[in-house]
């Protein structure tokens, strides 16, 4: 993975979050012990690198930037244990270990998920910046709530017909769907990045659009890996769209299409990095890793 785990390392991205989450000593079972079991399983962190990338085009990150990585990775992190249950994606490998709900029960996987969740929420009370907590705060509801995150994978799940209503696929629904589940997060992350570094609104406004540029690149790439990865490589299973009749990208427009798709927002995103003041250089490596990544 090259460039992502460089930086991840040059950033101490890992030790920083295990400072800030890790419970020693967890009880096996306890909801301590399924935060680590999935927090710290295998993890691209795109999300913490987002943030600490979008700080550094204003300056070194300082730890209210870590705060907020975590913060992120959190939420994220309870996304995917929600989105593995049974009743949503029903998955049995996440980041290359057993799923919560496989090890200790659905209820298990549901309530550590809130957890993650709610700890998410209270890691913002750890940011100094006083004047700025609110817009975060703000900014994480929105992006990750019911205008968010989480109503992508509502949308997600109405189009499988696993949520009542009559919605019609289509490659417009699935882009939808995308922008919502996937790039909403990614959204946040560089908002809450910039908004740390001190960046204008108008920038602001060049990084939600970056991060929906690089949502539908990571989730059109998500879909393809899900039929062209192995399980071994990924940490999760493949061919869970499929089973699930998932709106895939890769559904509508095959692989090449997809990859064509794919490409097009990828050059999207570059345009739209030419507008940010200054270290443009991560972004550039960084959208060419995210076409080419194996997991
Ligand atoms: C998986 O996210 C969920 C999607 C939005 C496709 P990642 O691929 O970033 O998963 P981790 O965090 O590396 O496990
Ligand atoms: C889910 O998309 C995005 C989330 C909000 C978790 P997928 O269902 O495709 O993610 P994976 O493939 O399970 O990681
Ligand atoms: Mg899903
Ligand atoms: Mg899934
Ligand atoms: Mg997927």
């Amino acid at each position: 993975m090259g460039l992502v785990t460089d930086e991840i390392a040059r950033l101490n991205i890992e030790s920083e979050l295990k400072k800030l989450m890790y419970y020693e000593n967890a009880p096996k079972a306890s909801l301590e012990w399924g935060m680590n079991h999935i927090m710290f399983a295998p993890s691209k962190r795109v999300r913490p690198l987002l943030v600490l990338e979008a700080n550094l085009v204003y300056g070194e990150p300082d730890s209210d930037a870590y705060i907020l990585a975590a913060a992120i990775e959190l939420i994220h992190t309870y996304s995917l244990v929600h989105d593995d249950l049974p009743c949503m994606d029903n998955d049995e490998l996440r980041r290359g270990v057993q799923t919560l709900h496989v090890l200790h029960g659905d209820a298990y996987g549901v309530l550590v998920g809130d957890a993650l969740l709610t700890e998410g929420y209270s890691m913002l009370a750890r940011y100094t910046k006083a004047e700025k907590l609110a817009s975060i705060l703000k900014i994480f509801g929105e992006k990750s709530g019911r205008r968010g995150m989480v109503y992508g994978q509502m949308l997600d799940l109405e189009y499988e017909q696993k949520l009542s209503g009559e919605k019609k696929m289509s490659v417009e629904a699935v882009n939808e769907v995308n922008r919502y589940k996937t790039g909403c997060l990614l959204q946040l992350s560089l908002l809450a990045g910039a908004i740390n570094g001190g960046a204008s609104d108008n920038e602001l406004k060049e990084f939600d659009k970056l991060g929906a540029a690089i949502g539908d690149v990571f989730q059109i790439k998500d879909d393809i890996l899900d039929e062209t990865s192995s399980t071994e490589v990924l940490g999760k299973p493949v061919g869970s769209d499929e089973r699930n009749e998932k709106s895939s990208i890769v559904r509508f427009l095959g692989i090449s299409g997809a990859e064509d798709l794919m490409n097009k927002r990828k050059n999207d995103a570059l345009q739209i990095i030419k507008e940010l003041p200054g270290n443009r250089d991560f972004f550039e490596k960084f959208l060419d890793f995210l076409v080419t990544r194996e997991k």
